[in-house]
């Protein structure tokens, strides 16, 4: 985790650069597809994570996931942006699991997606997501019942 003072900005570059970092930690012993990723909070700092897959296949956790889980489980609650960043010339985006639980979490935030050849596109939670099932439908559902 690194933290930078006000007035400095991490750049889109620095969180790749973390999110590259991480990668390399991947635990993808059955797919080999190793995945980076890496959030930055409203304070500014970055957190980074990897996938970490299990000889029980379905129990394999995504690089994003385990990012937000530890921010989250370090009492983040406002997120600015997510990394993701794997080995691939067409970008990898977050898998559908993924897309719904940034969206819970995170809400609209930019994700930047990378690889190692230094391509970058940043789109936006909103367009990865549409028409998102989450707590504001069902308390929108909740009040329409009333
Ligand atoms: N994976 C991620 O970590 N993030 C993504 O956005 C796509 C997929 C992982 C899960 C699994 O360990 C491997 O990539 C192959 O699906």
């Amino acid at each position: 985790m690194s933290r930078h003072s006000e007035q400095e900005i991490t750049s889109d570059q620095e969180i790749i650069e973390a999110a590259t970092e991480a990668r390399k930690r991947a635990r993808a012993t059955y797919s080999n597809f190793r995945v980076g990723a890496a959030v930055e909070s409203e304070d500014g700092r970055i957190y980074t994570g990897c996938n970490i897959e299990s000889a029980a296949y379905e129990l394999t956790m995504c690089a994003e996931r385990v990012t937000i889980w530890k921010a989250l489980s370090e009492g983040v609650r406002k997120f600015r942006r997510i990394v993701v960043i794997a080995d691939t010339s067409r970008l990898t985006p977050p898998c559908g699991a993924c897309r719904q639980l940034i969206w819970e979490f995170c809400g609209d935030i930019p994700v930047i997606l990378a690889n190692l050849r230094g391509d970058t596109e940043t789109l936006q939670m909103a367009e990865l997501l549409p028409r998102p099932f989450d707590a504001k439908f069902l308390e929108e559902n909740d009040a329409e019942n009333k």
